[in-house]
Formats: structure tokens, sequence, C-alpha cells
């Protein structure tokens, strides 16, 4: 595990686009692994913005993003419309190339990931109990794309999206196994707000722990962690 430390969000979220478009131009044809939530969106930004610049094409790309809610009431808060507003709309990735996984096709969305030759490159949010995708507490560390009905306290972090109105979150939602996450070659994730810093602690431990399933990758060759100083400092100290 690689732990990487930013000033701010900002500095992070350019530092690690950065590390995508450079992927792309390395790879054009690549693999990778997107994600949603608020975490990710300056690294979108900077991915729109350098790739512009570059003139580094997404075209040849493939994404297979990590979940999707399950009968959404608001069709602009499914993650592919929040894929299309902060990403997908900003460089040339081609629709059909653009995967999220769904209820009809779920033993297919590890095959097709395979048959792509599998996530070369996964961008991870976390969740303040160390659910990453949607895999909560407890959720064996091989399992595979599955459906999840959303713990309430993701429902509440989650009513944000929805008019503050926990009746319209979604109460299901499909998504990467771990065993699913765990197979990308090279995992990035982005913990960039104070409500991180407890399963981060947990994750510096060091031990792995069904009930924080982001310890998972623990072990995993090719983990990046990347924080913010103010993240870290949360961290030390509760570690100290
Ligand atoms: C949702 C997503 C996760 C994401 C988490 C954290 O539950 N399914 O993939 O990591 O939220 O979101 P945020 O980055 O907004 O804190």
């Amino acid at each position: 595990m690689i732990i990487k430390i930013f000033k701010d969000s900002e500095e992070l979220g350019t530092a690690l686009g950065h590390e995508f478009v450079e992927a792309v131009k390395e790879n054009p044809h690549i693999i990778l692994g997107l994600a949603t939530g608020s975490s990710p969106l300056l690294t979108y930004a900077s991915i729109a913005k350098e790739s512009q610049e570059r003139g580094v094409s997404f075209a040849g790309v493939k994404s297979f993003n990590l979940d999707e809610y399950l009968s959404c009431p608001l069709e602009d808060q499914t993650y592919r419309a929040f894929m299309e507003a902060n990403l997908f709309s900003y460089i040339d990735i081609k629709k059909e190339n653009t995967h999220f996984p769904s209820a009809t096709g779920l033993s297919g969305y590890d095959e097709e990931i395979k048959e792509a030759g599998g996530v070369d490159f996964q961008l991870l949010g976390i969740g303040r109990n160390g659910h990453i995708g949607f895999n909560e507490p407890g959720t064996p560390a091989d399992s595979l794309t599955h459906v999840v009905t959303l713990t309430e306290s993701t429902r509440v972090a989650n009513a944000r999206f929805f008019r503050d109105d926990l009746s319209l979150v979604p109460t299901q939602a499909v998504t990467m196994g771990i065993g699913t996450i765990k197979k990308s070659k090279r995992i990035a994730l982005i913990a960039n707000t104070l409500d991180k810093a407890e399963p981060i602690a947990k994750l510096l431990r060091g031990e792995k722990d069904l009930e924080c399933p982001v310890t998972a990758l623990i072990d995993h060759p090719a983990f990046e962690v990347y924080l913010t100083e103010e993240v870290d400092a949360a961290v030390q100290k509760l570690l100290a």
C-alpha cells in the first residue's frame, strides 16, 4: 500500500487526474474502473482539463463503473447521469464503451470485465463505514457483482443528492463485489474529507476486518491511498 498525501482536495484531484491521463496516454485501450460520489469530482475535473489541453483521446478506452442504483426515482441521480455530467461529456469516450452493472446482467458484469482484459486502473472512494463501491460491512472479500440493500447510514449520507428527502433515496443498488475490485491491476482510493478518517485509520492499522470492507485491499500489490493533509492528521490522531 502506498500512501500519498496532498495539501488539499484540489491538489489531490489534480495529481490523481494526471495519473489517469498519463495511464491513458501510455495505453489508449486501457480499461478504467470508475467511481461516483463527491470524492472523485476534482479528479474528474482534472482528467477533463488535462486530457483536453494535452489532446489525449479516450476513444479507445473502456470503462466499468463500480455501482449503480436500482429503481432510482430521480433520473439525474443515476450513476450513469453522474458520470455523464462530471466526466463523460468532457472527454471523447464512446458511450458503448462505458459500462454500469445492472440487476439483469449480474453475473455478466464480471464476465464482461474479464473479456475486456480486466480493469487496469480502478478509482475508488470510500464510505464512512469503510464501504467500497456499495460493499457494506460484512460483505465477503471474494464477492462478485451483486445486488445490495443499502444500509441506513449510506442512504442518509446520500440523501443530499435526493433533495435531502430520505424517501427518494433508493434502497438497493448493484455493485462490483470486493473480489471484483481486488482483481484490478492498480487501485487508487481517495479520502479527502474528515468523515473518512476512521475507516482509513482501520486500513492503516493493517488488519483485515470484514466489518470495514476497505481493509480487504490491504495486501493488494498496487494499492494507492490518496489523502489530504487534514485527513492524514485526523488519521494519525486516531492511530496515536
Ligand atoms: C457512495 C458510493 C461509493 C462512494 C461513497 C462515498 O456510497 N457508492 O462508491 O465511495 O458513496 O461517497 P463520497 O465520495 O460522496 O463521500
